[in-house]
């Protein structure tokens, strides 16, 4: 008995130094390969398990986005982008006569072939129609006897034939238009302090009425040339929600006991650069954020788990929700009923001269 103690903390002390010798040596590595960017091209190729699976992601979307353009698709990202920069140009000031015209063309291509899926029932007709209505517009408030915009006019105009939206509403509109909420700072603050992450819930179903209302509140939040690059797999069949919910680690402990998760999914092939590869994370975040703060609007919890980019459990959440390789996870979100005698941390904030400051610290 004392021979087996003693070789189990010979064996955990051994633990313990090999820890702290790799601990060591990756220090000493870290002196040197962090010194400047020459040196951390070094450690690009020595990491390459590390970063290779979003670089491959980055490359496969950029790919995707090209291919994707001859492709049938419900919703159109290079289309949704151009219709957004049109919108920009009719409402700057001063608005100027002629603009746009070194992606003008190319816009019009890309509508056309939505307009004619559309005719064989594959666009999304809302997208579409804002599409037709902003194209109209530019039309009528740019100079039409520019021959380039006369031209790229007559095709627009050939399109109709195809599509003409019931409504055209949807086009730039005075900020006075919109029709002010009655949440006051006091309302807003009070939602930020009733969200706190919630790890511990009621073992009742989540109606998916009221994820669905949560997600019209996700979708309103800004999006970089408004692509909404995201989409939000929810999971509330009991052995779907185990299966996925035990693959993050940052569920340990209280996955079991999740009523309902959702699968933030960012998707690559919406950027032809790799200098929007970052966007994913940025716009899922936001949705994820309002979505959060609606489900709290509608009585329900939530709390994000964390998706670490470590490739074992990469290959799990791949192989487990069929990703295609573009698609990177974001993060996840527990969602369900509170469990009124669950505890939650207290999770003090940091102070407001600590995580703001203005005008400080600019360089020359
Ligand atoms: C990106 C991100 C990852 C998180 N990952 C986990 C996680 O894996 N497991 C968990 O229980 N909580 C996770 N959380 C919740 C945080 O622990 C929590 O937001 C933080 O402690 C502040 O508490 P509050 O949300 O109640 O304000 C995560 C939050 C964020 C934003």
């Amino acid at each position: 008995m004392l021979d087996q103690t003693k070789k189990l903390l010979q064996r955990l002390l051994a633990i313990v130094w090999v820890r702290r010798g790799v601990e060591a040596v990756t220090r000493v590595l870290l002196e040197i390969l962090a010194a400047n960017r020459l040196t951390s091209l070094v450690y690009s190729v020595l990491s390459i398990p590390t970063f290779n699976r979003e670089q491959y992601a980055v490359l496969r979307g950029r790919r995707d986005y090209y291919r994707n353009l001859s492709r049938e698709r419900t919703t159109r990202t290079e289309l949704r982008r151009n219709v957004h920069r049109l919108e920009k140009g009719i409402l700057m000031r001063p608005r100027r006569e002629v603009f746009a015209l070194e992606y003008l063309v190319e816009t019009i291509e890309f509508y056309e072939r939505a307009a004619l899926d559309h005719a064989r029932g594959t666009s999304e007709p809302e997208e579409l129609a804002w599409a037709f209505s902003v194209l109209e517009t530019y039309f009528a408030v740019v100079d039409v006897t520019h021959p380039r915009i006369a031209q790229a006019r007559e095709r627009f105009e050939a399109t109709r034939v195809h599509f003409v939206p019931e409504r055209r509403e949807r086009v730039p509109y005075r900020h006075s238009e919109i029709i002010p909420s009655a949440a006051s700072y006091e309302d807003v603050l009070a939602l930020a302090r009733q969200r706190r992450s919630t790890r511990w819930f009621q073992q009742r179903p989540v109606p998916r009425e009221l994820v669905d209302k949560a997600l019209l509140v996700a979708r309103e939040s800004p999006s970089a040339c408004n692509r909404l690059p995201y989409e939000f797999r929810i999971f509330d069949d009991p052995a779907l929600v185990a299966r996925v919910a035990s693959i993050p680690v940052g569920t340990a402990g209280y996955g079991h006991q999740i009523p309902m998760l959702a699968v933030v999914i960012g998707r690559l092939h919406h950027y032809f650069s790799p200098r929007d590869r970052h966007v994913i994370y940025v716009d899922g975040a936001l949705a994820s954020m309002s979505f959060m703060y609606a489900l709290e609007s509608l009585g329900l919890a939530s709390s994000v788990i964390n998706w670490p980019d470590f490739e074992p459990l990469e290959r799990k959440m791949q192989k487990a929700l069929k990703l295609d390789d573009d698609e990177r996870v974001i993060m996840l979100v527990a969602v369900g009923y509170a469990d009124p005698d669950g505890l939650i941390a207290h999770s003090e904030k940091k102070p407001l001269d600590v995580i703001r400051s203005y005008n400080s610290n600019v360089g020359d």
